[in-house]
C-alpha cells in the first residue's frame, strides 16, 4: 500500500544510489583521520609507514648511527619494557647500558673534583654515561647515540633525522667560517636590528646549506663531537648576522605550534617560538643545553668526553658538566679548543612523562609536576603504545593548535 502512487525504481537508479552511498562512505572514512578534539587530533598509522622507504641509511635500525645505546637501571624494568615496545613499533634496535647504583662505587674510583656534594642519583647517572662512552671507545664505533630510558620520539623520526644529518654535516664549517669572520675588523654593526632580524640573518635555510648528499656510510659526518638531539631547553648560539652559522628547517609539520614550545607547562616559551616562524627547527652550535635525554657522539667526541669526565674531573651532575663543556665553561677551556657540539631546537627526542612519573635522579630534569605526555613530540610513539598494541589504525596527536 505504501508504494501506491510512487514510480517503481529502475535498476539504473538503484545502482546510482548504491554508488552515491559508497562515495559518501569513502569521504566519511577519509575525514575520520582528521578529527580535531581539544588540541589533540588523530592521525593514521598508514601515514608514516612509507617513512622507512627513505633512501638514506637513516632508514636503518640504528637511525644511521653505528649503535643506539639506552641507559637503563636493572631495577627499572618498567622503563625497559616501555622503551623496548616503542622501539619495536618504529623499527629501532637498541643496545643496553646498565644503570649504576652509587652504593656499588668506591671513593677511589672517582676522578678529581668534589663529587661528595652530589646526590647518589647523579653519581649513578654519571657512571652509566661513562660506561656508555667507554664502550664506544673500546669498540671503536664511528658514531653512537646514547638515550635515557624515558626518551620518546615521533613516528616520523627518520625524516626528522634526515634534515638533522644535513645540518650536522654543515654546522661545523659554518661555525668555523663565522669565527674567522669575527676576527676581521671591518664588520658592519647591527645594533639597530631587532632580535627577529638578527635571528633571520644568522640562519641559512637547509635547502641552501646542504649542498652535498648525505653519505651512505656516515650520514651525519664526523666533524662534530656531540650532536644533542634530546634536551629540555637549549640556548641558541649568539647571533652571527655577518656570517650565518645556524641552519633552519622551515615548515616542519612535526613541530608543535609555537605556544607549546617549552620544556614544562610552567616554563617560559623557548626563544625559537618568537624568533622564527611557526614550525621551524634550528640546528646550531650548542650553548647552554639542559638534560641529556638523547645525544650522539663521534669516536673522537666519545674519547674527549671520557677523558674530560671519567679521568680529568667530575664535580657536578653529568648533564650540567656536558653543557658547560660544550659551552667552553670548563676549567682550562679556550675558544680555539672548544669541542664541536651541535644542538637541535626544538629537540627531536624528549622525556616521556607517564602517569606516575618518578625519576631516580633527584633534583635533575625539568622542574615541577608534569601531566602525562611528551613535550615537543606531536606524533608520540609512547602516547600511542596502547593503540599500537591493540592494532588500532587511529593514533592521537599532541600539541596542536587547540588548548593544552
Ligand atoms: C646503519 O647505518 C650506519 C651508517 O651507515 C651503520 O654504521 C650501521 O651499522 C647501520 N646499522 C645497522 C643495524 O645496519
Ligand atoms: C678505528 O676505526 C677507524 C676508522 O673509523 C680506523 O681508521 C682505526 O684504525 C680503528 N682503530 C682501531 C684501534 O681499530
Ligand atoms: C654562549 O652564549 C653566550 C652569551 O651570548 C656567549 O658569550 C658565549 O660565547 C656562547 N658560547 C658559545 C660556545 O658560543
Amino acid at each position: 500500500m505504501a508504494n501506491v502512487g510512487m514510480p517503481p525504481w529502475s535498476q539504473g537508479r538503484v545502482y546510482l544510489l548504491v554508488a552515491f552511498c559508497l562515495v559518501v562512505l569513502f569521504f566519511v572514512d577519509k575525514f575520520q583521520h582528521e578529527i580535531h578534539v581539544e588540541g589533540a587530533s588523530a592521525f593514521s598509522t598508514k601515514q608514516f609507514r612509507s617513512s622507512k622507504a627513505l633512501s638514506t641509511t637513516i632508514a636503518n635500525d640504528t637511525l644511521g648511527f653505528e649503535k643506539i645505546m639506552v641507559i637503563n637501571a636493572p631495577w627499572r624494568s618498567d622503563r625497559k619494557d616501555s622503551i623496548s615496545l616503542a622501539a619495536s613499533y618504529t623499527g629501532i634496535s637498541l643496545d643496553w647500558i646498565d644503570g649504576i647504583s652509587a652504593d656499588d662505587m668506591q671513593d677511589k674510583a672517582y676522578p678529581p673534583g668534589n663529587h661528595k656534594k652530589l646526590p647518589p642519583g647523579n653519581l649513578g647517572s654519571w657512571r652509566a654515561h661513562m660506561n656508555a662512552l667507554r664502550e664506544i671507545v673500546e669498540k671503536n664505533l664511528t658514531t653512537a647515540m646514547i638515550l635515557e630510558d624515558d626518551a620518546d620520539w615521533d613516528f616520523r623520526i627518520r625524516s626528522q633525522l634526515t634534515d638533522v644529518a644535513h645540518g650536522a654535516q654543515e654546522i661545523p664549517d659554518l661555525v668555523a667560517q663565522s669565527e674567522l669572520r669575527l676576527k676581521e675588523s671591518s664588520m658592519p654593526s647591527h645594533d639597530q636590528l631587532s632580535p627577529v632580524e638578527l635571528a633571520g640573518r644568522s640562519s641559512l635555510p637547509i635547502s641552501l646549506a646542504s649542498r652535498q648528499k648525505i653519505a651512505k656510510l656516515e650520514p651525519y659526518g664526523r666533524n662534530w663531537d656531540v650532536l644533542w638531539l634530546g634536551h629540555c631547553g637549549a640556548t641558541l648560539s649568539p647571533p652571527s648576522p655577518n656570517r650565518p652559522d645556524r641552519i633552519f628547517i622551515p615548515n616542519d609539520l612535526t613541530i608543535p605550534s609555537p605556544k607549546h614550545l617549552r620544556p614544562t607547562s610552567h616554563s617560559p616559551l623557548d626563544a625559537i617560538s618568537t624568533l622564527y616562524p611557526p614550525h621551524t627547527r634550528i640546528i646550531h652550535r650548542a650553548n647552554t643545553t639542559l638534560c641529556t635525554i638523547a645525544y650522539a657522539v663521534t669516536q673522537s667526541g666519545a674519547r674527549k668526553l671520557l677523558y674530560e669526565f671519567g679521568v680529568r674531573e667530575f664535580d657536578r651532575g653529568y648533564d650540567f658538566a656536558l653543557s658547560d663543556y660544550c659551552n667552553g665553561l670548563t676549567r682550562g677551556a679556550t675558544r680555539e679548543r672548544l669541542p664541536m657540539c651541535v644542538a637541535v631546537s626544538p629537540p627531536v627526542f624528549s622525556h616521556h612523562f607517564a602517569e606516575k612519573a618518578t625519576s631516580d635522579i633527584v633534583g635533575v630534569g625539568p622542574g615541577g609536576r608534569t601531566s602525562e605526555g611528551t613535550r615537543y613530540v606531536t606524533w608520540s610513539v609512547r602516547m600511542n603504545l596502547e593503540r599500537l598494541v591493540r592494532g588500532q589504525e587511529e593514533m592521537v596527536q599532541q600539541w596542536g593548535d587547540g588548548p593544552e
